[in-house]
């Protein structure tokens, strides 16, 4: 059995062919342009699929991924994503995806130097110290563990909505809705945390009123 990488060209040929069976103008009209209805933003993990967890189709989602789907303050990737996706393609969705299971957010629960992914696992680090009464009263590792993964998941809500551009889009045109999901690796189920963004941005806002000129 060939490995992925060797079936890749391969693979790619087929899906053409298969897209064009259903349609044969799919890549005319997909070249056309973009109108997502949400921005995804998940763990790199490898099992975590954006797409296909959703079975969502391309041109539907963007999607940002990294080590453990953080939104940090001064990550100029990250924070691109988010003000293109809300300010020029006016997504209705955001949606902070995590995943139990997630590596990143192991390795920040154990006190240990990892070279580069220090201040980024830092950020998951001060999510832990942030919430450490909680967290410390859970006796179960286990459990410790997937309660950071959710907690996380709320923490880059919030900074999504401690955005300039989220508050403007929102408080202006009453767009995106936030929402914070675990992905269960185990079931395959997506968890809808409800994370209840319009309560939490009247708290974040006696803070971090960012003023839009509405
Ligand atoms: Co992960």
């Amino acid at each position: 059995m060939p490995t992925l990488f060797e079936r890749v060209f391969e693979n790619n040929r087929k899906w053409i062919a298969e897209r064009k069976a259903v349609d044969p103008d799919y890549f005319k009209h997909l070249a056309q342009g973009q109108k997502p209805e949400v921005l995804f933003i998940g763990c790199s993990d490898s099992r975590v699929t954006a797409e296909e967890l959703m079975g969502a189709m391309p041109g539907e989602v963007f999607v940002h991924r990294n080590i453990s789907n953080v939104v940090g303050s001064t990550d100029l990737n990250a924070l691109s994503v988010v003000e293109y996706a809300i300010g020029a393609l006016q997504v209705k969705h955001v949606v902070v995806c995590g995943h139990y299971g997630c590596g990143g957010v192991k390795a920040a629960m154990e006190p240990q130097d990892l070279g580069l992914l220090n201040p980024w696992l830092r950020r998951i680090r001060d999510v832990y110290r942030l919430h450490r009464k909680e967290l410390d009263a859970i006796t179960d590792e286990q459990k410790r563990y997937d309660r950071l993964v959710e907690i996380n998941v709320e923490e880059q809500c919030l900074n999504v909505i401690k955005t300039a551009v989220f508050q403007k889009s929102f408080l202006r045109g009453g767009i995106p809705a936030v929402h914070g999901w675990v992905f269960n690796m185990a079931t395959g189920e997506l968890i809808d945390l409800h994370f209840d963004f319009e309560t939490r941005l009247e708290e974040v806002r006696e803070i971090y009123d960012l003023k839009p000129k509405i």
